[in-house]
């Protein structure tokens, strides 16, 4: 059962594709007041309840004893004090009700933080829709919800395959490379990610002819391997003179404003950039036309970045800060001096300042960013969702987005943005699944061993255990940080084990999400939803449920030989490496310590449960599907 209330004039956003008769904001169970434009509600919390959701958001699966705030956030230190990161996933699941806000502008949800007791949540408008969503559980609540939003997207088969990434792979070659690298060390793969530099200088839709002379030519070489190209898209059209893409946004009208009617314009990897603003159907239909120059090369992936958007500075706040410097030349600078030099630069990215003077255009309407910033990165996804299975249908291109919010995941996967290479982001990755999957995004998953900082491969190999289970399964890593392709290290046959694991299990991994993309349902559950009279099962922040067959619980600390789990009943331990399995052993429910050496995958099978598992090959193209044998109990 599914209430829906709506409070003045909202913003039209997509999310939901069921039309629910409205109530008026009298009948609104919770308590709420208006306060300066703001529209506030709460509800208290009781002592041991667990309250779900945000999706792709920081600290834990039960969200209690933090404040998060819905703004896409380009923030690359995914660190504890952390309230916003990249989307903004309105969903919220606490004793037995959903609560869904429609609504793209800011929310703050503050969830026993200011009084262990109560939850607050402040939007900031007056305009939204707020869907209360009823179930007898959990499962169910959220199976109600995604009935509300649509279903989930389903990427081709061979984005379950590996992936490796890094920014960026200089030029054909390095590509060649890399496809060569794994194939000698016997690692699968199915993707190779192109980031920003294929680019001629960063512009969108364009290719760096020197770098790579031939991209059909490489994607054509490629697809005869059974490697998939995956070039990466920004938001930003970078300001140039004889760029097509740049003349045309700009002579049509389509990139956002000033307040005074012309372009916005910020800074990001090009320099100056145009906005397209995706919130307009034209725009998107443009914008996501422009995917075919790419598409006609033979390539069949895509992933959109710096959609939040990020600005690392707008025309306007560069030129204060420049006129600021220009001030303080010459001059025998104090300390108060010096630091508002240095914070004139350091404080220009993503400022709200910039934001708040952006302007969309709605129905021929002005409507400023602020009131509509998660839409943003949702649009620019939809711009490229709509135009691909217009022009191919479903389940043809692979599509992820850094940005998102509900409704989104209609039409692309996530990733979840600038991790570091830190054993605290394998847990991350894993508390983010549930909540992502219950906002509707399936196709999701980190950058396993971590974008930012220095892997070690053992770190590597322990991100990949859980990488093992994530739709997306892609290693990605920052300029300027060591080489992380599986094959860089001295024990590839370690890679090779946990590795190929995945494709064994592809079979069963690609049965699980359909099942989840077609019935609504979660691929990755939190133990509470299915033992939620059991205490230690409802605290378990570090083991998933994986379909009704599995349990996971991946090793996340460095130098240890295993890890605790918690079996609410009884399970069947199973370890997997490479064709192996290395361990197979019934364990009564409660306590264990589990020993898990680096090139073992664990898994744990529920009673009576059985999952495929095929032979593994080097690409998903070359899975024998039919030659499956049963893991059983
Ligand atoms: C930010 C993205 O999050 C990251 O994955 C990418 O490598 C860089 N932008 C460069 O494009």
């Amino acid at each position: 059962m599914i209430r829906r209330f709506v409070s003045g004039r909202p913003i039209v956003t997509g999310a939901v594709v069921r039309r629910l008769p409205a109530e008026s904001m009298d009948g609104f169970p919770f308590a709420h007041r208006l306060d300066g434009g703001r529209f506030v509600f709460s509800f208290p919390l009781e002592k041991d309840e667990i309250v779900y959701g945000l999706g792709e958001a920081p600290r834990g699966i039960n969200k209690r004893g933090w404040i998060y705030r819905s703004f896409c956030s380009d923030d690359y230190l995914h660190t504890e004090e952390k309230e916003a990161f990249y989307a903004a996933h309105n969903f919220l699941l606490h004793d037995g009700c959903g609560i869904f806000i429609d609504f793209p502008a800011e929310i703050r949800w503050d969830i026993g933080y200011a009084r262990a007791d109560e939850a607050v949540i402040t939007l900031d408008g007056e305009d939204f829709e707020i869907y209360l969503i009823f179930g007898e559980t959990p499962r169910a609540v959220v199976r109600e919800f995604r009935s509300l939003i649509g279903k989930s997207y389903v990427p081709p088969f061979w984005a379950f395959g590996f992936q490796q990434s890094r920014w960026s792979y200089p030029d054909a070659e390095a590509v060649r490379d890399i496809v060569r690298g794994y194939d000698e060390a016997g690692l699968p793969l199915d993707a190779v990610y192109l980031d920003i530099d294929y680019m001629d200088h960063y512009k969108n839709f364009t290719v760096d002819r020197e770098a790579f002379p031939d991209l059909a030519g490489l994607a054509a070489e490629m697809k005869a391997e059974g490697i998939h190209l995956v070039p990466i898209i920004d938001a930003g059209v970078k300001k140039e003179e004889g760029y097509a893409v740049y003349e045309e946004g700009r002579d049509k009208g389509y990139f956002c404003r000033n307040a005074d009617g012309t372009d916005f314009e910020g800074g990001v990897w090009p320099g100056t950039v145009g906005f397209p603003d995706f919130l307009r159907p034209e725009v998107r239909a443009w914008f996501g036309e422009k995917y075919r120059i790419l598409t006609d090369m033979g390539i069949d992936g895509f992933w959109n970045d710096m959609n939040e958007p990020a600005l690392f500075y707008s025309a306007k706040g560069l030129a204060d800060a420049l006129e600021t410097a220009s001030e303080m030349r010459g001059k025998n600078l104090d300390l108060p001096q010096f630091f508002a030099l240095k914070g004139a630069f350091e404080g220009l990215d993503n400022r709200r300042e910039d934001y708040a003077s952006i302007w969309h255009e709605i129905d021929g309407r002005p409507v400023n960013h602020m009131r509509v910033h998660n839409l943003y990165g949702a649009s620019m996804t939809r711009a490229a969702g709509e135009f691909f299975e217009e022009a191919f249908g479903k389940e043809k291109i692979l599509l992820i987005s850094r940005a998102s919010c509900i409704g989104a995941h209609r039409y692309g996967g996530i990733w979840f943005g600038d991790n570091h290479s830190w054993w605290q982001h394998i847990l991350l990755c894993l508390k983010m699944l549930p909540s992502a999957n219950m906002c509707g995004f399936l196709y999701c998953g980190a950058d396993l061993g971590g974008f930012g900082g220095n892997t070690t491969p053992d770190l590597l190999l322990r991100f990949l255990a859980l990488g093992v289970f994530t739709p997306l399964m892609r290693n990605h890593s920052a300029m300027g940080t060591r080489d992380q392709e599986c094959f860089r290290f001295e024990n590839t046959a370690d890679f090779r084990d946990v590795t190929r694991v995945r494709y064994r299990l592809i079979p069963y991994l690609y049965e699980t999400f359909r099942r989840a993309a077609e019935e609504g349902d979660m691929m990755f559950r939190p133990l509470s939803f299915d033992w939620p009279d059991d205490p230690l099962a409802r605290e378990c922040e570090t083991q998933l449920l994986l379909g009704d067959e599995c349990m996971i619980a991946p090793v996340y600390e460095q130098n240890v030989s295993g890890r605790t789990v918690y079996l609410p009943e009884e399970m069947c331990f199973v370890k997997l490496s490479g064709d192996r399995i290395t361990a197979k052993e019934i364990l009564p429910p409660g306590l264990h310590y589990i020993r898990v050496a680096l090139n073992e995958v664990p898994l744990f099978l529920k009673k009576g449960k059985s999952i495929p598992l095929c032979r593994p090959a080097l690409r998903t193209s070359r899975l024998d599907i039919a030659g499956k044998e049963d893991l059983t109990w």
